[in-house]
């Protein structure tokens, strides 16, 4: 098989990067290990920034989102006694949607077969090779059979665990890599959310999240030491520990049921740079991943297939041999921003294990000060919102 660009992952940034080339007619082929369902079943936030909208908006996708999304103008920041409103719309001019990501990548998914766009699931094996020649190719079994795709630009939008980034030498890239003393224990219950907007809380007891998917399904989390075990937490221990970190309005709101999924997700904050090494271009989390807290991970890959699209339209289609050379620098740019947001706000917004009374202080003095400074809101709603691309 020969094509202009491989795409190996079929998640969001895959499907994304996917759809929008296809519109600008080049040609491209995505291969994905696991099967439709199980890219579905994987647990996403549900925060879109403009980013996202936009280029959804941009390949059409967009109906569902704008049917049954939720425009939210601001968030919350609890501290145990207050609710601290961050004005997104009021203070940037912009709005997000709450929207299941998994939402996103099953109205990519719906749309491929319509639109032509090829994608192979369920492929064992995946290599790439010759990524530093202007003839790359990626081979991978299916059915028992080996599979060759010949291209000349091969997309690496296979997530943490894949093998694009780990096929550039340890001597041309560089791992940045925190991982956080403690996870995030989600539940998604079918009840009213107790709060309209996003409550972000940092109790003496932990970091507590009160988020959505609509007007009947709600999405919480709270911090866990990682040595916990989603089992070790019963729904009505959750419930109770919700009750008590979000404060007492929020906790006055909440609305009890039996949770349809519960699991716990490690924090972890990773950079690899460069994004691209000669034919091989990284987007989403093959090059990056960000903790939870502001929602960026989506966001961010979306942004790199932004640049990746624009790139790989000039190089193809207006044989511009530079604009895939810049790739790298643009994208990691607008990634190192959100990265320091996602770890600022993880910062703030969570109680460390050794974490002594200093610590402690800063932060309430931290969540005073942005609670009196338009200033300091400013700067949370651009960040929250999304930087320009
Ligand atoms: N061959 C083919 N496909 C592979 C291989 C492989 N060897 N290894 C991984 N993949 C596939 C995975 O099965 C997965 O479907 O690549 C895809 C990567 O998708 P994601 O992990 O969802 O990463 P990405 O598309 O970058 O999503 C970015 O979306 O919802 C958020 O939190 C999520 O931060 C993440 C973001
Ligand atoms: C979610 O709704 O799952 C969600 C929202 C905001 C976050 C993380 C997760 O920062």
């Amino acid at each position: 098989m020969k094509t202009d660009v491989c795409i190996i992952g079929a998640g969001p940034a895959g499907l994304l990067l996917g759809h929008l080339l296809k519109a600008e007619g080049v040609d491209c082929v995505v291969i994905e290990r696991r099967s439709p369902d199980y890219v579905l079943s994987r647990i996403r936030a549900g925060v879109l920034e403009n980013i996202t909208v936009d280029l959804m908006e941009r390949i059409g996708l967009d109906r569902r989102l704008k049917a049954e999304g939720l425009v939210h103008d601001g968030f919350n920041l609890a501290d145990g006694e207050r609710l601290i409103r961050i004005d997104i719309a009021g203070l940037t001019g912009q709005q997000v949607y709450v929207y299941g990501q998994t939402e996103v990548t099953r109205d990519l998914m719906d749309a491929c077969e319509e639109r032509g766009l090829e994608t192979i699931y369920e492929v064992e094996d995946t290599a790439l090779h010759d990524i530093e020649s202007d003839a790359p190719y990626v081979t991978f079994d299916k059915g028992g059979q080996q599979q060759r795709i010949d291209c000349r630009i091969i997309v690496g939008c296979d997530g943490f665990h894949g093998p694009s980034r780990r096929a550039i030498p340890a001597s041309v890239g560089k791992e940045y890599m925190l991982e956080y003393p403690f996870g995030w224990l989600g539940i998604l219950a079918d009840v009213p959310p107790c709060n309209h907007e996003l409550i972000y809380a940092n109790h003496e007891r932990g970091f507590a999240l009160a988020s959505m998917r609509s007007e009947t399904r709600s999405r919480y989390y709270v911090d866990v030491p990682l040595t916990d075990k989603a089992d070790d937490w019963s729904d009505e221990r959750i419930w109770d520990e919700l009750a008590i970190r979000l404060g007492p309005d929020a906790a006055a709101n909440i609305t009890r049921g039996p949770s349809i999924e519960k699991s716990i997700a490690p924090l972890r904050s990773f950079v690899f740079a460069p994004m691209r090494h000669g034919s091989l271009m990284l987007c989403g989390d093959s090059a990056h991943i960000v903790p939870p807290t502001g929602a960026k991970g989506l966001n961010l890959a979306a942004s790199d297939v932004h640049y990746a699209a624009e790139a790989l339209t000039r190089f193809f289609k207006a044989s511009d041999n530079d604009a895939i050379s810049g790739y790298s620098d643009k994208a990691l740019s607008r990634v190192w921003k959100s990265e320091r947001f996602s770890w600022s706000l993880t910062n703030l917004m969570h109680r460390f294990p050794g974490g002594g009374d200093f610590e402690r202080a800063m932060q309430v003095a931290e969540l005073d000060y942005i609670a009196n400074s338009r200033a300091a809101q400013t700067s949370i709603a651009e960040n929250y919102v999304g930087l320009p691309v």
